[in-house]
């Protein structure tokens, strides 16, 4: 099981144009955001992405979820090629891959409850039947992810930081992801929090198999997470 890569990214780049003027718009440089990066992920193996601040690793991380396009190199998930996937096949590539951000203040939506964003990329790929199946479902996520399911009716001004990051957390598993890209999702958290948000993801990982991406700027925070550490520079 350790042995199966389940993703390999090759000599990626992915470079942002650069324009001026308003009305003829001209490309005038570009900014190289990433600029050839190659790295591979086991089946059930954490691999730590390290680098100062600004040298690409949030870019990287949404490249490899196909949020944006790579100017060049090749993605491959589970040895199917997903570099330039679109349309109901980048769809489907959703359902395998999430993402967790930094910042669980911002990546809620405050007009949602607990149920409706945890249900909502069950409702956008449309993997739930009946209301009560939905509501169980959600119960067991809100379980997994050490939250009560008494607080399923609650907006997310009403939750700690770390509360948030366990939403987000049960969000990114509902659909049962089989990679998923952590983009530095404890720097926004107290020191105290950070080891609990830490070992539920390993825990998580142990149970459900996951493979993850951990982004972070904090080596420290890496290096008790991951199998293997990549460092990013310029
Ligand atoms: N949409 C975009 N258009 C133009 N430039 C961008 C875009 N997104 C990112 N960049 C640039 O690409 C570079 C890498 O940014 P990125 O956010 O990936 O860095 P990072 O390593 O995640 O930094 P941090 O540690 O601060 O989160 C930066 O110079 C940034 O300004
Ligand atoms: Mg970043």
């Amino acid at each position: 099981m350790m042995e199966e890569k389940i993703l390999e990214v090759s000599d990626m780049k992915i470079h942002f144009p650069v324009y001026k003027g308003l009305v003829f718009r001209k490309q005038t440089a570009c900014v190289k955001a990433v600029d050839g990066i190659s790295i591979d992920l086991k089946q059930g193996e954490t691999l730590g992405l390290v680098g100062e601040s600004g040298c690409g690793k949030s870019t990287f991380g949404r490249t490899v979820m196909r949020l944006y396009d790579p100017t060049a190199g090749r993605i491959r998930l589970n040895g199917k090629d997903i570099t330039h996937l679109s349309g109901s096949d980048l769809e489907e590539f959703r359902v395998s891959c999430q993402m967790i951000f930094q910042d669980p203040y911002a990546s809620l939506n405050p007009r949602m409850t607990v149920f409706d964003i945890i249900a909502e990329p069950l409702r956008t790929h449309k993997i739930f039947g009946s209301r009560q199946e939905l509501e169980k479902e959600i119960n067991e996520l809100m379980n997994l992810v050490g939250l009560s399911p008494r607080y399923i009716k609650k907006y997310p001004h009403e939750f700690s930081g770390g509360q948030r990051q366990r939403i987000a957390i049960a969000r990114a598993l509902a659909i049962k992801p089989k990679l998923i890209v952590c983009d530095e999702p404890v720097s926004a958290l107290d020191v105290s929090i950070q080891s609990q948000i830490i070992n539920l993801l390993i825990d998580l990982q142990k149970e459900l198999g996951l493979s993850y991406i951990f982004i972070a700027h904090d080596i420290a925070v890496v290096k008790h997470i991951s199998d293997r550490i990549a460092v990013m520079y310029l």
